[in-house]
C-alpha cells in the first residue's frame, strides 16, 4: 500500500493557540494522525494538544498511538519503530493523508524523522511544519529574550558523561537545557546566574519560574526546559 502523503507537524509546546495555521488546516483534514507516546499507559501529549481540533471535526481521523518506550537500546528501538510502520500500513485502509505529530517543532530531538527513515518508502510526498519549540515558549512568558546581538546560543539534551556538552556549557552566552537532570552539575559549572525554568510550558498545569540558578529544584517532570543566560 502506497499513501500519498505525510506531513511531520510540529503542534509546539502544548498550548493548542499556538499551532500554527497551516498545521491547523491539514489537521482538519488528514485521514490518519500518528502520535508517539512513550508507554501503553501514557497518552501524547501532542495529542493531547490537539484533541480539540478532532473533536470539531465530522470526519473523524484515525488514530495510531505507537509506543517508542525511551530507551537507548538501538535493538529495541529498532524493533518498536518496525512495529509503528506495520500498526499504521494496518490502519491505512482508505487513507490518503498521515499527519505524524510531534510536540514543539519536529526538527529538535523529535522522533519524526526516525519515522520518516522507516517510512518513506510507503509515501509518494512527504511535508514538514514547523513547530512553536518549548523555549521559544518559556522565553514568552519570561519576557526576556534567549540572545540578542552576537551572543551564541546552545541546546543541551544531556550533561551527564557529555565532555562535549561541558565545553559547550563553559563558551556559550546562553544556554538551553532540554529536561535538565543534572541540577547539581550545572549549577556547579556556570554559578548563580539568571535562570528561566519551564515544566509543562503551554498546559493547562504549567509552571514557570524565574530566578536564580542556586534557588531552582531539580525539576521532576519530563516536560522541563531551562534557559540560563551568563550574562545580562
Ligand atoms: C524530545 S525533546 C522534544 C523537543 C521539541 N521537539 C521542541 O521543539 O521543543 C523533549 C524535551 O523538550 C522540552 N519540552 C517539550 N515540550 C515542552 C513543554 N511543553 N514544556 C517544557 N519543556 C518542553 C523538554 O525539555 C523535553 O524534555
Amino acid at each position: 500500500m502506497k499513501l500519498s502523503k505525510l506531513y511531520g507537524i510540529g503542534v509546539g509546546p502544548g498550548d493548542p493557540e499556538l499551532l500554527t495555521i497551516k498545521a491547523y488546516k491539514i489537521l482538519k483534514e488528514a485521514d490518519m494522525i500518528v502520535t508517539p507516546r512513550s508507554s501503553d499507559d501514557k497518552r501524547s501529549l501532542a495529542l493531547l494538544t490537539i484533541e480539540g481540533i478532532i473533536k470539531e471535526r465530522k470526519n473523524k481521523p484515525i488514530v495510531v498511538e505507537p509506543v517508542f518506550p525511551m530507551t537507548k537500546d538501538q535493538a529495541k528501538l529498532a524493533f518498536y519503530w518496525e512495529k509503528a510502520r506495520e500498526e499504521v500500513l494496518k490502519n491505512a485502509e482508505g487513507c490518503e493523508t498521515v499527519a505524524f505529530i510531534t510536540l514543539g517543532d519536529p526538527s529538535l530531538y523529535s522522533t519524526f524523522y526516525r519515522f520518516l527513515e522507516i517510512f518513506k518508502d510507503a509515501v509518494d510526498e512527504v511535508e514538514v511544519v514547523p513547530g512553536v519549540t518549548s523555549f521559544s515558549a518559556c522565553s514568552s512568558i519570561a519576557k526576556a529574550p534567549i540572545a540578542e546581538g552576537n551572543e551564541i546560543v546552545s541546546i543541551v539534551p544531556d550533561v551527564k558523561g557529555n565532555a562535549n556538552a561541558v565545553q559547550i556549557i563553559q563558551n556559550a552566552d546562553s544556554l538551553i537545557f532540554l529536561k535538565p537532570k543534572n541540577m547539581d552539575e550545572i549549577k556547579a559549572m556556570l554559578g548563580n546566574k539568571k535562570a528561566i525554568l519551564g515544566v509543562k510550558v503551554g498546559f493547562e498545569d504549567q509552571k514557570m519560574f524565574f530566578g536564580k540558578l542556586n534557588e531552582l529544584q531539580q525539576p521532576g517532570h519530563y516536560l522541563s526546559t531551562l534557559i540560563v543566560k551568563k550574562e545580562v
